[in-house]
């Protein structure tokens, strides 16, 4: 029987629900895995809380996994069992097994393990799109990033850091600034006790920020305009304290002709093409080096409650996996 973890009714961490579930043989275009390793990101809490709404109910939560394929649906024939699969899927990975459509796995190279695909497949793809498209980080361009020690932080750290970039980090303590130092901040803020803005003023000269990657949201807002040099570009990616109140366009002219945007990943990766694009990027960024991937916490499944507490408790710093 395939365990997994669902919510029946929206809530706190106490309404995953670590159950027994039926898993129909694969359809037509799907694979059916058996997992290894499972993603834990915050976009699963929102879900989880209803700030996100899921399409059914009860539902399966998690959105990145990675595992062994063990059966194909009618039409497929680019996976077979055996195959190392990864994924990042809306919903359904908090599962042992699951069946997932074809076109959204990709196969993983040898030196890369189970572990590391369940995470680079929505934050490292989200990474990847958010320096390389979003905005195109070159050398010598000042990037604000903040939640710096976070799953994403420490990967767009890493990259950015790695693509020239100068970075500053904004994190919430000080072994959290060791960490964003280890991976790539030229400088970090603890934006709990200092103001973050006077910082970068600080740091820059008063020259700015290019670009403020943001994905704090609501607690970040308006100081994360204020940080950036006339035209920059603002980018509210997540809302880790809540999301950013409506404000008028006014502001991005009065800040200095800013541009503003709130990219998702499916609209960046939403196609194979592109979705194959990221995912080989990513691979080579580890298989060489320029990306070490930090998971620095494992739970098993079922106690998928605790890991949304540490989550949303500030407590998990770089990745963390769900062990089935
Ligand atoms: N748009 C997209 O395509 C996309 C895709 C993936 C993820 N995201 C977003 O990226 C952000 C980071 O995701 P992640 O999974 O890597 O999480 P994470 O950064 O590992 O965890 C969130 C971090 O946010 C900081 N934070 C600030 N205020 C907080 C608050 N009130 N409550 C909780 N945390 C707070 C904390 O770091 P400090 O203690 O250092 O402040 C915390 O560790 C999230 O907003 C997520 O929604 C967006």
């Amino acid at each position: 029987m395939t365990k997994a973890v669902r919510v029946h009714q929206v809530g706190g961490p106490e309404v995953l629900t670590y159950e027994d579930v039926d898993v129909p043989a694969p359809g037509a275009g799907e694979v059916r895995i058996r997992q290894h390793a499972i993603g834990l990101n915050f976009i699963d809490t929102y879900y989880r809380t209803g700030l996100y709404k899921a399409p059914t109910m009860p539902f399966i939560a998690g959105n990145e996994g990675s595992g062994e394929v063990i059966s194909v649906g009618p039409g497929v024939t680019n996976f077979h069992p055996g195959d190392r699969v990864a994924y990042y899927v809306n919903l359904g990975a908090y599962a042992t097994e699951r069946n997932v459509p074809a076109d959204k796995l990709v196969k993983l190279p040898d030196h890369i393990s189970h572990e590391q695909a369940a995470v680079l497949m929505l934050k490292g793809l989200t990474v990847f799109y958010l320096l390389h498209k979003t905005f195109k980080v070159e050398p010598g361009h000042r990037v604000l990033i903040h939640a710096a020690a976070g799953g994403i932080g420490l990967l767009a750290c890493q990259w950015a850091k790695a693509m020239g970039a100068h970075v500053i980090g904004t994190v919430g303590s000080e072994d959290k600034a060791k960490l964003a130092l280890a991976n790539g901040c030229d400088h970090v803020i603890l934006y709990k006790t200092e103001n973050f803005v006077d910082r970068v003023k600080q740091i820059s000269r008063n020259e700015l920020c290019d670009v403020v990657y943001d994905g704090v949201g609501k607690d970040t807002f308006p100081g994360s305009l204020s940080c950036l040099k006339p035209r920059g570009l603002f980018v509210s990616f997540g809302n880790a304290s809540g999301p950013v109140p409506p404000f008028p366009l006014a502001e991005l002219n009065n800040h200095g002709s800013l541009f503003a945007t709130r990219p998702k990943l499916n609209d960046y990766v939403g196609t194979r093409r592109e979705l194959i694009e990221g995912a080989d990027a990513l691979f080579a960024a580890v298989l060489s080096g320029t990306l070490h991937v930090p998971i620095n916490h494992a739970y098993a499944l079922k106690d998928a409650q605790k890991a949304h507490r540490d989550l949303e408790g500030r407590v998990t710093t770089g990745a963390a996996i769900l062990k089935p």
